[in-house]
Order: C-alpha cells, then structure tokens, then sequence
C-alpha cells in the first residue's frame, strides 16, 4: 500500500476554489471546495487529506458530463479522506466538490480562533490560519503534499462588520443575505502550506509600495502606532530581495498581520505574512537592540521566503533546509544591508554556535534527513535546519564568492519558478555558474551529522599540521547507543589562516579533504590563527604554544568574531572534558578588555550553566568569581550611555549589568537597580531602553512577593509586546519557591497564552531555584498540557529538561520519557537527553575540580 503518509500520484489538483464562512462567536466555520482535477489513470477511488474536518458531500463532474456522487469515509487517524464513486473516473480533467464544516480550534493550527481584549477590557475574537506543515487539511479537504502546487481563488463570507485578508487582493466585495462577501484574486501555482485566510477587527497601516506591490501592515486596534519599525524593514528587505534574487516579487500585494495567538514567530504565506505580536510590532524608543535586531531578522526571513519557499518550494520536508537554511541565511543579508552598523554577521556567531552545540551529539542528525509522518516534520523546524543550515550557505557564498553564489542562486530560483526543487537541483545551479563540482564540497556537509574539529599544532619539522575529526562531548554514548557504529566521517573543509609574524599578516586558503595536511610556514611568524574571518563551521583546537600566541592578540588584534570562536570552542573543549574547567576560567581573564558583547555572551552563558552543575554549597564563591570578571566592565560602561557609542556597546551594557546582577548577585547593582526602577516609574526616560530590560531581570532576581505582584500587573498591563515579554520572563526569574510555584500555575490556568506558556515551564526548569517543582510539575500535568499547548509547545517546553542537571533527575526524567514512552518528533528527545546526559557528566568530572579553585584559587 505505499508510504502511509504521501498521496497517491495519478490524481492531482491543479486549481481550488474554496468559499470559507468563519461564525466566530460559535467558533465553527463551514466551506466548500471546487477543485479543478487531473486524473492520469482511470479510478473509482480519490483519496486526499482532511483531519478534523466533517465532509458532507462529495461529487465530480466532467465538462457537461452528468455529476456523480461519492461516499464519504474519513479515516482520522490518517488524516485522509476516501471518495469512492459508483464507476469508474476516466483519465482527464474533473471538476471535484466538496463541502465541510470544522471548528475554530484553540490549538493554534489550522483554521483556529485567536482572542484578545481591549484597552476597555473587552474580550475579542478573530480567525487565523496556520498550515504549515501539515496542517491546511485541517482547514479544508486538500492534497496536502508541498509538491502539489496549485493556483487557489478563495472567498470569506464575513460579518460586515469585520475585516478579511487572504494571499492575494480582494477583487470584488459585496453584500448577500446580510453577510459581506470578500472574493480575492487567483493566486500564482503554490503548496497548500502557504493559503491564509485572516478575519477580525484588524486595522491596516498606509500601504508603502515596493514596485507594483503595496505594502501594509495589519494589528488589532489601537496598535497601530507600533508598526513603523516592522514596515521599514519589510519595504527595505522586500526591495533587496527584488535586486538580490534578479526576480519580482512574485505577489500582487503583501500583508504583514500581528495575530495575538501564534504558535511560532513568523509564517510566510504569500503575500499574508502571519507574525506573533512581539516579532513585528514594537515601540522603536523603548526597545532593546536585541528586540530591534529580532523583529528586522524575522520580517527580512519572511520576506526572503517569498522566492525561497514560495515561489519554489522544497518536494519534500526532508529538504525543509532548502526554505528555512537559505531564508535564514538571506534575513542576515537584508538586514546588513538595512543597518550595516548593526554587523548582524558577526552576531550571526550566536546563531552558528549553537548550532554546533545540538551537532555535537552522537544524536545530531544530517541537515536533510527522511521524514514520513507529520510529527517528523514538525521536529524539522530545528537548529541543525535554520542555523547550521544558514552556516554552511554561509561558508559555501564565502568559498565561492558572493556574486558567483548569487547567480547561482538566480539560476536555480529561474529554473524552478512555480514549482519544487531538491537539493541536488540547488548544486545544479550552483556548480553551472561557479564551475565547480558543489556536491562533492557540500555533500558531507548536508548529508552527514555533525562536523569536525580541527586541530592545529607545530610539528617537530616547524610546519604546521592540520588534522580532522568529528567533534562530539562524549567520547562514546553510555551502555545502549555505543553499539551503533561510530562515525568516522571527514568533510571538505574550507580552511582560511592568517600567518602573523611581527608587523606582518598573510591570509592562507586551503581545502582539507583528508585526515591530515601539513603545510609549511614562513620564517618568522609567530601566530597562527585558523578560520580566519570565522565563516567554517568547524572547531579549532590549537596545541598549548599556539593558543598561548594567539590569546597575546586579544583583544585588539583579532576580529570579534575570531576571540568569539576562541572562547567559544574553549568552553566547547572544557565541556567535552577536553580541557580543565580551571583552565577555561583562567582563560577568561584574558578576555577582561573585550567589549565584544558576543564574547561576553559566550563568557556570561558559560557562567550560567556553571550555576546550573555546581553543589549548592560552592554557589557563592562562584557569584564572587562572576562578580570579578564583570564588575570591572560594569565600572566602566557605567549605567548609562555615553554619546555618540555604537549600538552594540549599548547592548553590551545591558548584558553586562544584568550577569552582574543575576548571576554575580553583585548587592550594590541589585539597590542601583531598585532605584533606577523608582526613579523610571516616575519618569520613562530615566533609564536607558537597553538597561530596563536588565533592572527588571535583576529586581526578578532579587525580588519577593511584593515585587512578584507588581511584575504580574506589570505584564497584564503592558503597552507594547516587548514590555509584556519582559515582564512575563520576569515571572519565572524569582526565586522562592512558592511565587515560582504561582508562575508555574499560570501556564495552565490560562492567564499566560498558549503560546508562551510551554516557554514559561521551559524558563523554571532552567533555573536553579525552580527546577525540581518545575519538573514535579511538568510530570504531573503533561496530559493536560499536551492537550493545551500548540502542538510544538511539549517539544520546546522539554527542552528545558537540560537544566536538570543533577544526577537523580536525571534519572527520573529517563524514566518517566520511558514509560510514558513519549515521542517528540524526529530526534529530539534523543537530543535532549543527551545534552543532560553531558551536562550530569560535566558535573560529575569536573565539579570538585571547580569547587576547590573557586574556593581556593587554584
Ligand atoms: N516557516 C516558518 C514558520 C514555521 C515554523 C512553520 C515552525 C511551521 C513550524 C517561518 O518561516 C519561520 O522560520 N519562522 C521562525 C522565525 C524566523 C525568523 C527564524 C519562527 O517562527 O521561529
Ligand atoms: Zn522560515
């Protein structure tokens, strides 16, 4: 019988006409469906998908051939619908009609039901779509496959008083029975995943053109004033992207829509771009570089997908990279564009580096991997897809040369415009305009897990030897998984040196495809460093003499993201047991100059998960340990920011005071932070929009049931989604037990949404404080949950598992993920309990080692 999950092939859509009637105060919905067929080889049987979906009626007609009848069989736990009909359907063209009903759910898929109240307190409701993956056939019967490609005609028949947007303009609007009858304009060929109908109360800014296409955006009333920022970028990145990709936008018009309940960040449907609240509206005055930079990366990456993704499209979800790699990727090219001050690709560091993190795992698994069920590709939506992907694009454009790449890219999106492509059609295009053969270099880089760490040492001849070999944190898996057979891959690796010698600098390039290579140096030169520019996805392991040389260049000569990678692979090796916790902390004393806020972000989260596997009792001698690496930096940043500095120092400052007052529970920045906060209450100017963020996650810290009880009407009150996130985060920073207790309650309460909750447990579970209740808790009220949360909430709510570093919870969590015999999707769980599992080891091999130095000195 086939894949179970792919469609038979003989009968395909070519066109839908689907008329949607949304009722949302009984939050139910009813629509029919013409589907203009092809059917290649006679049948009496169509399948195609529909899941929580009543189909009423069924039949197929012939040009003026009579209409015939067909039975209706549901199968639900397929998500498919069988049409059987009396006789056969010949080969040829048929017009198919179906009507339905389904409900407006609240689990923030399909056609589903948003609510929001107003600045009265009034509650509201309204009606989004979102369909990606596998979720249009929740919204009407289709062949739900991204490679189906098909033109759509949809009509709303609304309540006048309300508002619709679909993908494409509205080509004609009316009146009929008291009803108000928006049809919109067809549609280019494109995946069901795409379709979005919006219907609301929503409110549309001055449209901004860009080409023949206006540009607006969409909120629920009385926010409109927040949508300046987001339509800056959107105008700006659109019009890149037109000069970038060489193509037009491929839709008639684009709508970027604020939905008050959305699962993930961003969808981008074509030309009805769906975004939660906090990734596109926000109050430029009051923001964070940090909230900024989010809302520009997840406007730019939407848009990016409206050529990759949209107009060509992945075949299948185990090519889910070639869409949400390369947007990822293009977002970082917009946005420098936009704001080159922002060097949004030296921050992309982050992004790389924590893709390394989950590829590390012996539970990693290639960038293109097989999906069959929906479930796997829901796990698709990973960082190995988005980061690691974007990151060899990244390594590949450099290698190659950007405007080599571009064509490359030209060509592929030209080739393949209105239809699918797979990654071998990428390398195609790629490899025509770069004449080089791609797949033989980017293969081991798509098609196997992980990636290599290289190392670098002087041999005894004085040339320099490079060797490779996959970088995993545990040498081998315990008992079980050690049987799988070891990976012993090797990768073409881009390798760009610099050769430093006195006053002198040489740029090196070379491409490891073996184990080992030596290479000879010239007199003199005394540094070395390897991954220059920092675009590989590798790890560098240099030999003692080697790192001591080039530690001397920080910080002033060598790049930011260059000392990034530094202390970054360091604390990698000390993670991997690869070097001495001891030595890493030494390490970062020579990093005390920098003013990078990367580096420090690298510095300030090896802090934390420090925090996360010391014994209780040594917990204060780490505060004073943190307290002198940062303090210093704080004396000199001061609190507020002096003229003319650049943004990123502003950012730094923030994360600078922050650490200091979280972590280093520094008693002079928690009473700095209290008073600034008075003083802020009085007057909104008084703090610096980069340093509020930081005195409210300080007061978090340090704070009891008083200031829990300001922070909870803070966050129901908050004028901008940024000012709710920060307040909402706050919740879960306390650290009595009994308020984070009340924190963990709301997320099942329904006083936090949906869609932030998983997110809330996820925090308590990292913290310290929280973790043992969070996880009592998680235990105790996973089926309710499961039946609450979006369906990718669970996934990332566990992943807060990894905080539970101690050895008997994690053994519980082993347990209970057994026995409940829990499935995430894909990977996942795998992956999850594997970085517990390290981060137990760490703790076990390193913990009295870091006891007695933070203790001692030494
Ligand atoms: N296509 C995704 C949205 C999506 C995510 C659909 C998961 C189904 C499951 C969208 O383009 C996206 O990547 N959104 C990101 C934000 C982006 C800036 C990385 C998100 O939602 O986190
Ligand atoms: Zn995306």
């Amino acid at each position: 019988m086939g894949d179970p999950y792919r469609l038979p092939r003989h009968i395909f859509p070519t066109r839908y006409d689907l008329r949607l009637t949304p009722d949302l105060a009984a939050a139910t919905f009813t629509g029919d469906a013409t589907i203009s067929v092809t059917v290649r080889r006679a049948t009496k049987a169509i399948v195609l998908n529909a899941a929580e979906l009543d189909v009423t009626a069924a039949s197929i007609e012939h040009g003026a051939g009579a209409l015939r009848r067909a039975t209706i069989a549901l199968d639900e736990p397929a998500e498919r619908c069988r049409l059987t009909f009396p006789a056969s359907i010949a080969p040829g063209q048929w017009t198919l009609r179906l009507t339905f009903n389904g409900k407006l759910n609240d689990k923030l898929r399909g056609f589903y039901r948003s609510t929001y109240k107003d600045a009265a307190g009034a509650a509201h409701v309204m009606a989004a779509t979102q369909l990606e993956a596998t979720d249009a056939r929740r919204a009407f019967p289709c062949w739900d496959e991204p490679d189906f490609k098909a033109v759509f005609a949809t009509t709303l028949i609304i309540d006048p008083a309300l508002t619709a947007v679909s993908n494409t303009t509205v080509v004609s609007e009316r009146l009929e029975g008291g009803k108000k009858v928006l049809r919109f304009a067809d549609t280019i060929a494109m995946s069901t995943y795409l379709v979005a109908f919006i219907v609301g109360e929503i409110e549309a800014t001055e449209p901004t053109m860009v080409g023949k296409a206006p540009l607006r955006l969409w909120c629920v009333p009385g926010k409109k004033h927040l949508a300046k920022f987001g339509q800056a970028i959107a105008a700006s990145s659109l019009r890149f992207f037109e000069r970038y990709y060489g193509l037009p936008y491929p839709g008639d018009k684009l709508d970027l829509l604020a939905i008050p309940d959305f699962a993930s960040g961003a969808m981008e449907n074509l030309g009805a771009i769906t975004f939660r609240e906090n990734a596109l509206l926000v109050d430029e005055q009051a923001a964070t570089h940090a909230e900024l930079e989010r809302i520009a990366d997840v406007v730019a990456h939407e848009n990016a997908h409206m050529w990759f993704g949209d107009l060509v499209t992945m075949s299948w979800w185990n090519g889910l990279w070639l869409n949400e790699a390369f947007a990822t990727f293009a977002e970082m090219l917009a946005v420098d564009a936009w704001k080159p001050e922002w060097k949004r690709w030296e921050t992309f560091g982050v992004s790389r580096a924590a893709a390394m993190i989950v590829d590390g795992l012996h539970s990693s698994r290639p960038i293109e991997y097989p999906v069959r069920a929906p479930k796997d590709a829901d796990a698709m939506f990973d960082v190995l897809t988005y980061e690691k992907g974007a990151s060899v694009l990244r390594m590949l454009e450099q290698y190659l040369g950007p405007t080599v790449f571009r064509n490359g890219i030209r060509d592929y999106l030209k080739r393949h415009a209105y239809g699918n492509a797979d990654t071998k059609d990428l390398w195609v295009s790629l490899g025509r305009v770069a004449k080089q053969p791609v797949p033989k270099l980017m293969n081991g880089w798509i098609f196997e897990p992980g990636y290599p760490l290289v190392t670098v040492s002087l041999a005894q001849n004085g040339r320099l030897r490079l060797s490779q070999r996959r970088f995993t944190y545990l040498s081998s898996l315990a008992p079980r998984a050690s049987r799988r057979k070891p990976v012993s891959a090797t990768w073409q690796v881009p390798i760009q040196l610099r050769l430093t010698a006195k006053a002198k600098r040489e740029s090196r390039r070379l491409l490891l495809t073996g184990t080992a290579t030596q290479i000879s140096l010239p007199k003199g030169v005394d540094a070395v460093l390897v991954n220059e520019d920092g675009h590989g996805f590798y790890r560098v392991r240099y030999d003692a003499k080697l790192l001591e040389r080039l530690l001397r260049l920080v910080p002033d000569r060598l790049a930011p993201i260059e000392r990034f990678n530094l202390i970054n692979d360091a604390w990698a090796s000390t993670v991997a047991g690869l070097l001495p916790v001891t030595d890493y902390l030494d390490m970062t004393a020579r990093f005390q100059a920098d003013r990078d806020k990367n580096v420090w972000a690298v510095v300030i989260d090896s802090f934390h998960s420090l925090h996360r596997i010391i014994e209780p009792a040594c917990r204060a001698a780490l505060d004073t340990f943190v307290r002198g690496r940062i303090g210093p930096m704080v004396a000199e940043l001061g609190w507020t920011p002096r003229t003319g500095e650049d943004e990123l120092r502003r950012q730094l400052r923030g994360d600078a005071i922050r650490a200091l007052g979280t972590i280093g529970n520094d008693r002079a920045a928690q009473a700095r932070a209290a008073e600034l906060y008075a003083d802020y209450q009085n007057n909104p100017a008084a703090v610096d929009p980069n340093v509020l963020p930081a005195v409210i996650a300080i007061l978090a810290h340090a704070g009891d049931a008083a200031r829990y009880q300001e922070f909870s009407e803070r966050f129901r009150a908050a004028a901008t989604p940024q000012e709710e996130r920060r307040y909402l985060y706050a919740l879960a920073s306390f650290q009595p037990v009994d308020l984070l207790a009340r924190t963990l309650e709301k997320t099942i309460n329904g006083e936090f949404r949906t869609q932030d909750a998983p997110f809330m447990v996820r925090l308590v579970q990292a913290s310290v404080y929280g973790r043992e209740l969070a996880w009592e808790f998680v235990k105790t009220n996973w089926d309710v949950m499961d039946r609450r949360y979006p369906k990718q909430g669970l996934r990332r709510m566990c992943e807060g598992i990894i905080g539970l570093a101690t050895p008997a919870l994690e053994r519980d969590v082993q347990k209970f993920f057994r026995e409940r015999k829990i499935d995430l999707g894909g990977k996942t769980l795998a992956q999850y309990l594997e970085q517990l599992r390290i981060a137990v080891a760490f703790r076990q091999r390193d913990g009295k080692a870091l006891g007695r130095y933070l203790n001692t000195g030494r």
